[in-house]
């Protein structure tokens, strides 16, 4: 027998519950309904019904055993279509299995060797500009720094760009492709609207294919990719074996444009509220001081096997992303009919496995709001903790982006004492996933001695 979905209340002809979700930010609001009608509820948005659970035998089951069974759901991907195409973060079937497979290879822990150095030379020169910040005692912004280093790193990794070639393409022809994207998902008429916005989009897409493309011939002209290359090289390697054309060499561009989007925003994002709670709790930095003095003396880089130590900033990052959900849902269709426990799952439900009410519920985690990393230190989460979903759908950067971002942690607490400026807040950006603060958070840095 199959149990029944409780169905949000409210809902009004052909707008369904639309009203409530924009009104507030439609995560916390998602999550509210879960804290009411139970751990799994439906809802209607104009044209679908959505099923929404912080179950985590559901999750569970969508992610990994039932995983066949489920694809992404195409609606919530459709904005980024144009920009990322045949990408892994919105292909499906054949094409993500071939692709996932090089990837996955790429960004294993033991590929990584190269990003520790890629990412010491970027934090120092974000850390000389915060430098002249602190002794002209002005407050940093963070997120801001956060992301050019983010990108800096990224397309470093991936197409081996130097920083000046990534400063001076990138936040001028890649950020604002972004940002349109973003604006879609809530104004999706954006994109068929012949507004300067449209044709600026597209004139800009062109240029970045462009020099993608001109990127990817160069590599070609160079010979046989090395095996210890960057991305682009691992995935030249990869597809060796297909005859070359111009579908192929598009999807090239395709995971690349899918790289620099996927590999920064959430890493900057996770850092910046990171640096948040942190700047809030000076014991804390104190620890992170002394681990980092161990681990990285004098700000050298050690061994790459020697990173592992740094435990406790791992922790701080992990449970930052667990309280503030840079990532807060992500989305499935099924793609047949489904039976998981009591509940009945059609083909065609679109289902939104919520992270951010896994995070949160007290259930889960005892006093959910407090930061305290040590959660992390001991046993292993399992689905409690799940901000880079698994299965064979899991976030292919997250070992990646962790390195990355706790060698940043570990630099700055090393190199500055850090205070928050006046008026930094918890507040999240409403709707813009992934999520980053409402306003920006400043800090007040001092060179260390
Ligand atoms: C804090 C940092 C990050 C978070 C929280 C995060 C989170 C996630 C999540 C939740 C997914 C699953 C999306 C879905 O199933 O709809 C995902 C997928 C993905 N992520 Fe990340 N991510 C992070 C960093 C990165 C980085 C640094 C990269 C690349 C270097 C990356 C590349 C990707 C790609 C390519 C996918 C698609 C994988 C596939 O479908 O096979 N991510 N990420």
């Amino acid at each position: 027998m199959s149990a029944i979905i409780p169905a949000v209340r409210g809902a009004l002809p052909l707008l369904g519950n639309m009203g409530a979700l924009l009104v507030g930010s439609p995560w916390d609001v998602t999550e509210g309904w879960l804290r009411e009608y139970g751990p799994v509820a439906s809802f209607a948005v104009p044209g679908a019904r959505w099923l929404v659970t912080k179950d985590l035998s559901l999750i569970r089951h969508v992610l990994t055993q039932g995983a066949d069974h489920y694809v992404k759901e195409a609606s919530s991907m459709a904005p980024f279509h144009d920009l990322l195409g045949g990408g892994l973060l919105s292909s499906d079937h054949e094409l993500w299995r071939r692709h996932r497979a090089i990837l996955g290879r790429a960004f294993r822990v033991d590929a990584l060797r190269g990003v520790p150095a890629i990412t010491e030379r970027a934090a120092a020169r974000l850390f000389r500009r915060w430098e002249a910040a602190a002794r002209a005692g002005e407050a940093v912004d963070v997120g801001e720094g956060f992301r050019a280093l983010t990108l800096e790193v990224i397309a470093a990794a991936c197409l081996g760009m130097s920083a000046a070639e990534s400063d001076a393409i990138l936040p001028r022809l890649y950020e604002p492709l972004v940002a349109e994207c973003n604006k879609r998902v809530w104004h999706p008429y954006r994109a068929l609207l012949p507004i300067p916005a449209r044709s600026r989009y597209r004139a800009g897409l062109r240029e970045l294919d462009a020099l993608l493309v001109d990127k990817i011939a160069a590599r070609r002209r160079r010979g046989p990719p090395p095996e210890d290359g960057d991305m682009l090289d691992m995935l030249l390697g990869g597809l060796r074996d297909l005859p070359w054309s111009r579908a192929l060499e598009g999807l090239i561009c395709d995971e690349l444009k899918t790289m620099l989007f996927a590999g920064h925003d959430t890493s900057s994002a996770m850092l910046t509220w990171t640096v948040h709670a942190l700047s809030r709790a000076p014991e804390l930095l104190a620890q992170l001081r002394a681990e980092a003095d161990a681990v990285t003396p004098g700000g050298a880089l050690p061994e790459y096997e020697a990173l592992r130590g740094l435990d406790l900033a791992q922790a701080c990052l992990k449970e930052a992303l667990r309280i503030y959900n840079v990532v807060p849902v992500v989305t499935r269709e099924a793609a047949r009919d489904d039976q998981v426990g009591e509940w009945s799952i059609p083909r065609g439900t679109k289902i939104m496995l919520h992270l951010q009410a896994v995070h949160r519920d007290p259930e889960n985690w005892e006093d959910p709001g407090r930061f305290d990393p040590s959660r992390f230190r001991e046993k292993s989460p399992g689905y409690r903790w799940i901000p880079f979903v698994a299965g064979p759908r899991s976030c292919v950067g997250q070992h990646f982006s962790l390195l990355e971002a706790k060698l940043v942690l570990a630099l700055l607490v090393q190199r500055f004492d850090l205070e928050a400026a006046p008026g930094n807040s918890d507040l999240r950006h409403r709707y813009q996933a992934p999520i980053t603060p409402r306003a920006p958070i400043r800090a007040l840095l001092r060179r260390r001695a």
